[in-house]
């Protein structure tokens, strides 16, 4: 049976795991939905994992409704997911319009970055229908004020905000909440503090669920090391190891 956000957000009274995971085209999608995956996120992480951009502040919705609609198309199971880009929502009509055009592309919710930053337009969101999936932590589409990706919650003044975006997400009528490189010890005391799961990337075990982009679960990018992912395929290896065969194989004239 197709999968809702109200399916996601109820995962967590039961104490299932939330297994989350990126994917921006057509054959990933379906291999994801295959595999069981319940929530798919056409991330805006596709700018630096797909289209070689240095981070995400480059994506535009233009780049995203192609994604959602390519993903779209393997009309998966799971709840499909698509990222708000960089400056897509800075007002809260702008937030409705932008995100009634990821919907109209074939995503089943949105995501922001930000908590009481973003909330009249988090409400917005909400009240136009459209399910919201929240952001908090290290957020991506911030990196060039904040000059790199750094861990948040270490200091007492992180930790509170933190708190208080959560519950100010969930208040807001979120279904769920990414948590990003947060510390363990903070990321626990919001899973246990609020009522929608957490999902979790970089931010330790105990969230109610764990996203990954899964370019780096699978070893796509072979240059990039990243300290919270384990590598299940060396499949950026395996893609060179494969095309150099292919290549010897065809011999000389
Ligand atoms: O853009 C993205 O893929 C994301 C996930 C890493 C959470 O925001």
């Amino acid at each position: 049976m197709k999968l809702t956000a109200q399916d996601i957000r109820a995962m967590k009274a039961r104490g299932e795991k939330i297994a989350a995971l990126t994917a921006y085209d057509f054959p990933l999608t379906r291999l994801l939905d295959e595999a069981g995956i319940p929530l798919i996120l056409v991330g805006d992480s596709v700018g630096m994992v797909v289209l070689g951009y240095a981070d995400t502040t480059s994506v535009t919705m233009a780049d995203m409704e192609h994604h959602v609609r390519a993903a779209s198309r393997a009309k998966p199971r799971a709840v499909l997911a698509a990222d708000l880009p960089y400056a897509s929502y800075t007002t809260p009509e702008q937030a409705v319009t932008n995100a009634r055009r990821l919907v109209a592309a074939g995503a089943e919710a949105v995501k922001a970055e930000g908590g009481r930053a973003i909330l009249p337009q988090v409400r917005a969101i909400v009240a136009a229908g459209i399910p919201f999936l929240g952001h908090l932590g290290m957020l991506p589409q911030q990196v060039r004020e904040e000059g790199g990706y750094r861990i948040k919650g270490k200091t007492e003044a992180e930790h509170t905000a933190l708190l208080a975006d959560a519950h100010a997400l969930t208040e807001a009528g979120a279904f769920a909440v990414v948590l990003e490189l947060v510390t363990p010890v903070v990321a626990r005391e919001i899973t246990q503090q609020i009522a929608i799961p957490t999902i979790g990337i970089g931010s330790g075990p105990d969230c109610d669920g764990q996203i990954l982009v899964t370019q780096d679960l699978l070893g796509f990018l072979p240059w990039v090391t990243l300290k919270h992912v384990r590598v299940r395929l060396n499949a950026g290896e395996q893609i060179r190891e494969a095309a150099r065969a292919w290549r010897k194989g065809l011999g000389h004239h």
